[in-house]
């Protein structure tokens, strides 16, 4: 290659791992493969190699990506937190290892293997055993704080566990992992299925999605983990210990969480056996690995080696090439969610992938068919993203028959054929058709299903009867149900016929929360109809409730668990009529559904008292303090006032503490409330 032709490839590949850089790190929303993007970055630092005359500092292959963004205040690392090199060739990893023996003038090298966890990595700071900080890696000398969130997780503790072997050092600096795991990815995504909303591509993604959210109650209710693996600064330097292994050591006897197994081997041969053995093992694991992370145990030796700008050169991530195969497309199918959105799904000829058939895989939305230009009759890439959920990565243009056209989207809606519309803000096409039968279905089976009304006998094929029928077209209409219609439907029905109509009879009595989860507000799952049913105590309150009622000041909740994304989807619901009318005619049916009630006191000391919680306390969540206050007859209530008579504030308070000052309220702190449910009764005056 001419030298012009060099720097002119050089330029292109800057670009293209500049937009992937973006894509992963700031908007988690990657395009390509992991194993593409190292195969571009490999192909610019080959280049740049050939032609140094072209690198630079500012070259990607010099830096280690930038998460930073916005909203969040950020924090410069006391030490840089870098980079892994990285490789899928073992005899890559053996090079890794013949240079450090040259490097270090050593024949035998003791090495650690731990997974390589696919999350996102975040430096903790323990000042004096307290949890102070959390940091996300930024652009690897400073990043975004992001301490309030990462509170959420609540494996991880605020106070380190000291012990003999386990000195608490005076400040340290812990590296980590935040990732989802596989079961908490595919929970939130089935109740994403269920409300037509598009998924969610891997875990990786969402994790790091969630861990930038602005909003800590919508953090909390996506329940992140994390595990530490690496040292960042300490201080004194000796309370670390010498080696990465008893480093490990003394994480799990502060109590922190870590990896769930890693080896202490001798020489590379010892190393290889040990990533073989991770390869077969990692399906098992909670959370998604994508590699071996092998480092040179000790601590010595790691600083005899140094580093490059980027990377130590004492490590190197081994990282397992995702399966993918290659298949033919044989159609596009649009299915229908219950609010209406209209999901393409690759309908393919079954291929063996990581271990099971994949025959269907979603194609997300109709921008996505266009960018990737996929068309039926193609042979496609797919892959489980994240071992997991199979995508179509893009199409073998080579094999394309010539009568391929590009697939068209419908402007319809396949099941009624209402035109679709495009809500703005959105990617998604919609059935605007609230009657269509689909919508209808997945909304009655919803209400009906074991999470929410848990109505005996109307399972999913007994709804599809019912609204095939015409006799329901919404949730309503099961409470006008009439004996007489429902035995037409065969002989000897009578008996289940009579158990059905007392199952749907007895739902007019269900617990408040399951009605509230029934309803099908977008966001709020199970716990959220919980907390909102304890709070506003009927469904009318809630279908009245105003922004004011939900958030107040600095989007501060009114409501334990109920933020601001969730706050603006239960307003946008109940601002339809046909939800709203939803709640007048189901009470005109005699519906009452049963509201909590508050477990009685058992102690006397917060008598007469209203309580004000806002900001992270130390060591309970803001729900533990409330349960506590009204153990002892005290209230919470969500907005300060004069009557107010203790805000109880931990970290990061906003406005309510700004206003419980402003109007001379006392403010206490969680040792201080602690100490208050210490004294003897009764002692709140
Ligand atoms: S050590 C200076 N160990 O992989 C050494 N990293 O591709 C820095 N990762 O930025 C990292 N599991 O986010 C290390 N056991 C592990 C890891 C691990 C996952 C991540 C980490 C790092 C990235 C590099």
């Amino acid at each position: 290659m001419t030298p012009e032709a060099a720097q002119q490839k050089i330029a292109e590949l800057r670009a293209q791992v500049a937009r992937h850089d973006e894509l992963y790190h700031r908007q988690a929303q990657p395009e390509i493969s992991d194993f593409d993007y190292d195969a571009l970055k490999r192909e610019l630092a080959d280049l740049e190699a050939e032609f140094p005359q072209f690198a630079t500092a500012e070259s990607p292959t010099a830096q280690v990506g930038d998460d930073r963004a916005e909203g969040f205040e950020t924090y410069r690392h006391r030490q840089p937190m870098q980079s892994l090199d990285n490789t899928y060739s073992e005899a890559e990893l053996r090079e890794f290892h013949a240079r450090l023996g040259r490097v270090l003038e050593r024949d035998a090298l003791d090495y650690v293997v731990e997974p390589k966890v696919d999350g996102l990595a975040v430096s903790l700071t323990y000042e004096q055993g307290k949890l102070v900080r959390a940091v996300t890696r930024g652009n690897g000398v400073e990043g975004d704080d992001v301490t309030v969130n990462i509170r959420t997780i609540k494996s991880l503790p605020d106070k380190l566990k000291s012990g003999p072997d386990a000195p608490i050092p005076d400040v340290i600096e812990i590296r980590g992992e935040v990732f989802m795991t596989l079961a908490e990815f595919a929970r939130i995504n089935a109740e994403r299925e269920e409300e037509g909303a598009p998924l969610y591509a891997n875990p990786r993604n969402l994790a790091a999605g969630t861990l930038k959210l602005l909003d800590r109650a919508e953090v909390a209710a996506r329940r992140l983990e994390i595990v530490l693996y690496g040292l960042g600064y300490c201080e004194p330097a000796s309370a670390a210990g010498e080696t990465q292994s008893g480093f490990h050591a003394l994480v799990r006897r502060w109590g922190l969480p870590t990896v769930e197994k890693t080896w202490a081997v001798q020489g590379i041969d010892a190393v290889w056996a040990a990533v073989q053995e991770l390869d077969g093992m990692r399906n098992d694991f909670s959370y998604a690995t994508d590699g071996a992370v092998v480092k040179l145990d000790p601590i010595k030796l790691q600083r005899d080696a140094g580093s490059t700008s980027k990377a130590p050169r004492w490590a190197m991530a081994y990282k397992f090439a995702a399966e993918r195969a290659e298949t033919l497309l044989q159609g596009i199918t649009i299915q229908v969610g219950r609010t209406g959105v209209l999901t393409p799904v690759a309908e393919l000829t079954p291929v063996q992938l990581a271990g099971t058939t994949v025959s269907r895989a979603t194609l997300h939305n109709r921008d996505e068919i266009a960018r990737k230009d996929i068309r039926i009759g193609d042979h496609v890439y797919v892959e489980k993203a994240g071992e997991i959920i199979p995508v179509v990565l893009g199409v073998n243009l080579a094999k394309r028959p010539p009568e391929c056209a590009p697939f068209a989207f419908p402007a319809a809606c396949p099941v009624c054929a209402t035109p679709v519309v495009q809500l703005e803000g959105e990617v998604a096409l919609r059935c605007p058709n609230h009657e269509c039968p689909v919508q209808v279905r997945r909304r009655v089976q919803h209400f009906a299903c074991k999470g929410c009304l848990d109505i005996d006998g109307l399972g999913v094929a007994m709804v599809d009867t019912l609204v095939d029928q015409g006799w329901v077209r919404g949730v309503a209409d099961l409470y006008r149900l009439q004996r007489d219609q429902l035995l037409t439907l065969g002989k000897s029905v009578e008996k289940s016929t009579d158990n059905l109509l007392a199952a749907i009879e007895a739902s007019k009595r269900a617990e408040l929360w399951r009605v509230i989860h029934g309803l099908g507000i977008t966001h709020v799952g199970a716990a959220a109809a919980k907390d909102l049913a304890k709070h506003f105590g009927s469904l009318e309150a809630i279908a009245g409730a105003k922004y004011e009622d939900l958030i107040v000041g600095k989007k501060e909740s009114v409501i334990n668990g109920i933020g601001e994304t969730m706050a603006q989807a239960i307003l946008a619901h109940f601002a339809k009529p046909e939800n709203s009318a939803v709640v007048r005619e189901l009470r005109e049916l005699g519906f009452d559904p049963v509201a909590p009630t508050a477990s009685a006191p058992t102690g006397t000391r917060f008598v007469g008292k209203t309580f004000v919680l806002t900001g992270t306390l130390p060591t309970m969540t803001r729900d533990e303090a409330g349960a506590k206050i009204e153990a002892e007859g005290g209230k919470v209530s969500g907005s300060v006032s004069k009557k107010t008579s203790y805000v109880l504030a931990g970290e990061e308070a906003g406005s309510k503490l700004d206003k419980a000052q402003a109007l001379g309220v006392t403010v206490i702190d969680e040792a201080e409330f602690l100490r208050l449910l210490a004294v003897d009764e009764p002692a709140v005056e």
